[in-house]
């Protein structure tokens, strides 16, 4: 149950498109700081520095082109959160995606009320299963545990290995 001072769930609107993405970005830093200590500075600048305007973006344009999968967390006239979801091509599987809580409004039940929602709402639409793609590092504990309460049966385990082998260490990636 969100605590009484969780705020109320609502649809999207466009003006809430810019908290959504700066919510993202505030999230997910934490993840990125135990990213970077995993992958090593280099590797990390390399595969994943700029993530944050990347991460920005993917919101962005998924909250322009979907309003309608998009459900916010308001607290006090403040979007404090949000959760995207979409249907699988052929209707089957809901897909669980970007979805975030504002880090000072975390542990109030709130990224799991999101996702309650996104599940009923995707359960509406007809589909028989409901899919999300978590990472098994540290940062993304409290996804995992987050999911698994709601129900969520881990069925694959992937991991992902880099090989340095070269190349000219100056290049900078493009985005
Ligand atoms: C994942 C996230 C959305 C959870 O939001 P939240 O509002 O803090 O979560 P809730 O308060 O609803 O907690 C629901 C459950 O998640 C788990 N959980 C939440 N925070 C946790 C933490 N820090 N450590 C371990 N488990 C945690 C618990 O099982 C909790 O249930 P409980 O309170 O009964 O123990 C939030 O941590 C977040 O924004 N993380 C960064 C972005 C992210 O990882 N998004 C998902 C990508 S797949």
């Amino acid at each position: 149950m969100p605590e009484p001072n969780a705020g109320r769930l609502r649809g999207l609107r466009q003006e809430d498109v810019a908290a959504c993405c700066a919510i993202a970005v505030r999230a997910w830093t934490p993840i990125h700081d135990i990213l970077r200590k995993d992958y090593g500075e280099g590797l990390y600048r390399m595969a994943l520095g700029g993530w944050e305007a990347c991460k920005a973006a993917e919101v962005e344009d998924f909250c322009r082109r979907y309003p309608d999968n998009v459900v916010v967390s308001e607290l006090r006239g403040e979007v404090v959160g949000f959760a995207t979801f979409h249907v699988h091509a052929g209707g089957v599987i809901g897909v669980l995606g970007n979805n975030a809580v504002a880090p000072e409004h975390q542990g109030k039940g709130i990224g799991a009320r999101q996702i309650s929602h996104a599940v009923e709402e995707l359960t509406r639409r007809g589909v028989r299963y409901i899919e999300v793609i978590t990472g098994l590092d540290q940062g993304h504990a409290p996804a995992l545990a987050m999911y698994e309460k709601l129900g969520f049966v881990q069925r694959r385990r992937t991991t992902l290995l880099y090989k340095e082998v070269g190349g000219d260490p100056t290049r900078t990636p493009r985005r």
